[in-house]
């Protein structure tokens, strides 16, 4: 049994824009890609009583189980998948939602689980995967993955200046002993840049650049639109939530590109890509947190919502 007080910190982001741009209604039929405690799906689930329907996905059964109970009040109107998102259209038929949303990456009540490994608040195995049933973890990485990638993804993911410095001294630690916890590898990132005087702890872009190569976050990211985009309906909606400016450039680019009729190179006279648009943007600028919302969750100072419709 677990203890939902556990998980109680977890705050929806940006959820009132969020119900705005989706829309739900009676009848409706929704998929939530990202369950996490249940936050948004209980949202759509209220505002589209009493019959609309929504496929949760997390891969993560705890998270499951806890928003299991919290839905359990919705009955046969929710069905929880523990699948990746990206899978989205192996459980849905082609234009047959009206709204889809996902809201990216790590929920606080996973960052709060020390046995989860995503945080250097906190000291426990290098773990950092959603899905129990992944075989790559953390400590593979930061152990066996030669130095040059380490730098490649501290660099992109993590946008870490120091990203030589710190895969360096990972490197030379690992050759006298295997960095199992969270602990070890916050204590090696704080010697080899110092505590600096930026407002986040030196470890936070590593450890967020990590977390991103184990779940291969940007590789989903990218699958999961184009599948959105198939399995909803004309009129349809598709809302993405991002905390990384690579995922939300994903999406910005996607929502450009598939909101132009014609991708020709601006020179060339008459079209012949034949490129008709399928989405129509409804943020031309990504919708972000207020500062009541940032004050009461600073999860949500990074969060950047982006929605369409699909045409
Ligand atoms: C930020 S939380 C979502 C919070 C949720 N919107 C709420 O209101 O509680 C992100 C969740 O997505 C899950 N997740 C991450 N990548 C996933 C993927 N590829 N497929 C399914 N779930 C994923 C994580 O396990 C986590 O529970």
């Amino acid at each position: 049994m677990i203890d939902p007080s556990l998980y109680s910190s977890h705050i929806p982001v940006l959820f009132e824009p969020c119900m705005r741009l989706m829309d739900p209604h009676p009848g409706g039929s929704y998929a939530d890609g990202t369950l996490g405690a249940g936050g948004h799906s209980e949202g759509i689930l209220k505002a589209s009583a009493p019959d609309g329907r929504l496929l949760a996905f997390d891969l993560d059964p705890v998270a499951i189980g806890i928003a299991r109970e919290r839905l359990e009040p919705y009955g046969s109107r929710v069905r929880i998948i523990q699948d990746s998102y990206v899978n989205l259209g192996q459980y849905t038929e082609e234009n047959s939602l009206d709204g889809f949303i996902v809201d990216l990456g790590v929920s606080s009540m996973q960052l709060d689980r020390d046995t989860r490994g995503f945080s250097f608040l906190q000291d426990g195995p290098l773990d950092m995967r959603f899905s129990p049933e992944q075989k790559m973890t953390a400590a593979d990485i930061v152990n066996d993955w030669p130095e040059e990638e380490l730098v490649r993804i501290l660099w992109e993911y993590g946008e870490e200046r120091k990203s030589r410095r710190i895969a360096a001294m990972i490197c030379a630690e690992r050759r006298t002993a295997r960095i199992e916890t969270t602990g070890q590898l916050r204590d090696i990132i704080q010697s080899a840049v110092g505590l600096g005087k930026e407002k986040i702890h030196p470890a936070t872009r590593s450890f967020q650049a990590i977390r991103i190569a184990v779940n291969e976050e940007l590789k989903a990211v990218e699958s999961v639109l184009p599948a959105a985009l198939k399995a909803l309906k004309p009129g349809g909606r598709l809302l993405v939530i991002s905390f990384h400016s690579l995922e939300d450039r994903i999406v910005k680019n996607f929502f450009r590109t598939e909101s132009r009729d014609c991708l020709c190179p601006p020179e060339q006279p008459v079209c012949t890509c034949g490129h008709k648009a399928s989405l129509r943007e409804l943020t031309r600028h990504p919708v972000t947190a207020d500062e009541g919302e940032i004050e009461i969750n600073p999860r949500s100072r990074s969060a950047k919502l982006r929605a369409a419709v699909k045409l």
